[in-house]
C-alpha cells in the first residue's frame, strides 16, 4: 500500500503544529517542553494595544508570564515599565534587572516578608521607595506597614485595594477609604500612591447581568476615586488607578474609572482565557511531548475483557498513546481527537492518551496541548522554548520561586570576642 492511501483519513497535526513540531524536533527537544509562539504573542499585544482608549496606561501582570525575558519582550511591545507583581521572589529578579520597572503588588504581601526584601535588597538603580506600592487590604496591615517603615527607617508607598464586586478583600466603602487616607496622612513614613480594582467577576456574568455588575463595579471604583482625589487634589495626575485584568480590559473603554488595566494571561491565551471577552486574542502557548508508547488498543487492567467493547461504543478511546509526564492543568489540542482516560488514570510520569484508530501519531512524535492557565503551567518544564516563523529561536528561562537573594537566613556569624560554641570542637 502507498504511503498516501495508509495516510488518508489519519488524524495527524495541521500545517501550524506540524511545523512547530519539525522545529522543536531540529533541536532535540524530545521532552516536555513550554513553547510560545513569539508572532501570537506580538499579535495579542498589538491587539491589546488597540483596544485601549487614549491616556490608558497598561501594567503587566507578571504571575501570568513568569520570565524575565518574557517580561522584558512584553514591555518592550507595550511601551510599558508598569508591571504588576504577586511574589516577593520575583521582587529581588526585577529589582536587579528591569531597574526602571514601576511595581504594583496585585496582593498584599505579610508585612514581615516585605521586611525580609528590604533586609536583604542590595541597591543599584532600583529605588524601592519611588518605584515599589505595596498593597494594602485593611487598616490592620496599613499598621503593620507603618511599623516595618519605621523600624527599618524607610519610606513607603501605599496603593489601596478596594472591592468593586470581586469580594476578595480590600476596602468596600467611601468612608473606609477615607480614614485609611487619614492615617496614611498622619504617618510621613507612608505615602499613598493610588487603588486597585479587580473585576474580574464582571466578565463571569451571563447575559444582562453582565451590564449590570459592570455598571455597579464601575460606579464603586468611582466613588473611590473622588475620595482620593478629593484628599490629595494636587497629587491628582501622579495617582495609580489600576483595574481590570485579560477578561475584563476590553471593558474599559474611557479613564472615567481607572486610568491604567493590568494584563497578563491574555497576551499568551491559555485555555481558561478562551472568553468572548478575548475572541480577538490568539492561543500562543502550548505544551510539547513525545509519544514514548503507541497501544493499537486500550486495555485498562482489570477489564481487559471490554477492550473490544468500549472501543465499539466510543471510537475515540481505541488507540492508546503514552506521552512524556502528563498531568499537567492542560488538554490535549493536536492531533485533534485526544483525550485522557479517567478510568485509567492519570500520571506525571507517563499519561495515557487515548485517540481514535486514525491518530497518526507514532513513537518520538509530538503532541500538543493548551495549560489552561500560565501563571503555575509555565513554571514546571524549564527554559520556554520560543518558536518564531518556523524555528525555535531563543530559550527564555523562568522565574525561581525563591531567588537566592530570598533564601532563609543564614545565623549571623559570631563577633570575634564572643567564646567559640563548641570549646570542643576547637
Ligand atoms: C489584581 C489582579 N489584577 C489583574 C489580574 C489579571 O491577570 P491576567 O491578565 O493574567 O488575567 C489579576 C489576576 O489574577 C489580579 O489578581
Amino acid at each position: 500500500m502507498s504511503k498516501k492511501s495508509k495516510d488518508a483519513g489519519r488524524t495527524g497535526h495541521d500545517g501550524y503544529f506540524a511545523r512547530m513540531s519539525a522545529a522543536l524536533k531540529e533541536q532535540g527537544l524530545l521532552r516536555p517542553t513550554l513553547v510560545i509562539d513569539e508572532d501570537r504573542l506580538e499579535k495579542n499585544t498589538a491587539t491589546m494595544l488597540s483596544h485601549l482608549p487614549p491616556g490608558m496606561a497598561c501594567r503587566i501582570v507578571v504571575k501570568s508570564l513568569p520570565s524575565l525575558p518574557l517580561i522584558q519582550h512584553t514591555m518592550k511591545l507595550t511601551g510599558t515599565n508598569h508591571l504588576m507583581l504577586f511574589d516577593l521572589s520575583f521582587l529581588g529578579s526585577v529589582a536587579r534587572d528591569v531597574p526602571e520597572a514601576d511595581i504594583l503588588f496585585g496582593k498584599p504581601m505579610p508585612a514581615a516578608l516585605a521586611a525580609r526584601f528590604y533586609d536583604e535588597f542590595q541597591g543599584g538603580a532600583f529605588n524601592p521607595e519611588s518605584q515599589v506600592q505595596w498593597l494594602i487590604d485593611t487598616p490592620q496591615r496599613l499598621r503593620e506597614y507603618a511599623a516595618l517603615a519605621e523600624t527599618r527607617d524607610l519610606h513607603l508607598k501605599v496603593n489601596i485595594e478596594i472591592d468593586i464586586g470581586l469580594h476578595r478583600g480590600g476596602i468596600s466603602k467611601p468612608e473606609d477609604l477615607s480614614a485609611l487616607l487619614n492615617e496614611i496622612d498622619a504617618n510621613p513614613r507612608l505615602t499613598f500612591s493610588g487603588l486597585m480594582g479587580y473585576d474580574a467577576h464582571v466578565a463571569k456574568m451571563p447575559g444582562i447581568l453582565r451590564g449590570h455588575s459592570l455598571k455597579k463595579s464601575r460606579q464603586l471604583y468611582q466613588a473611590m476615586r473622588a475620595v482620593a482625589e478629593q484628599h490629595y487634589p494636587d497629587r491628582k495626575n501622579e495617582l495609580t488607578f489600576n483595574t481590570a485584568g485579560s477578561p475584563t480590559y476590553q471593558f474599559h473603554n474611557d479613564l472615567t474609572g481607572g486610568t491604567e488595566v493590568a494584563v497578563g494571561s491574555g497576551l499568551v491565551k491559555p485555555l481558561d482565557f478562551d472568553c468572548d471577552t478575548l475572541a480577538d486574542h490568539v492561543p500562543a502557548c502550548f505544551i510539547a511531548t513525545p509519544v514514548l508508547k503507541v497501544e493499537q488498543k486500550t486495555k485498562i487492567p482489570g477489564i481487559e475483557s471490554l477492550t473490544g467493547l468500549t472501543a465499539f461504543f466510543n471510537r475515540k478511546t481505541a488507540k492508546a498513546f503514552f506521552i512524556y509526564g502528563g498531568n499537567w492543568q492542560a488538554q490535549p489540542v493536536s492531533p485533534s481527537g485526544l483525550q485522557t482516560n479517567k478510568l485509567y488514570g492519570r500520571s506525571s510520569n507517563e499519561e495515557m492518551l487515548n485517540g481514535s484508530r486514525k491518530t497518526a501519531l507514532e513513537v518520538d512524535d509530538l503532541v500538543f496541548l493548551r495549560p489552561t492557565q500560565s501563571e503555575a503551567v509555565f513554571l514546571q518544564f524549564g527554559d520556554i522554548a520560543v518558536y518564531k516563523e518556523g524555528k525555535i529561536t531563543q530559550f527564555w528561562p523562568v522565574f525561581q520561586q525563591d531567588s537566592p537573594k530570598l533564601r532563609p537566613k543564614t545565623a549571623p556569624p559570631a563577633p570575634p570576642d564572643s567564646p567559640p560554641s563548641n570549646p570542643k570542637a576547637q
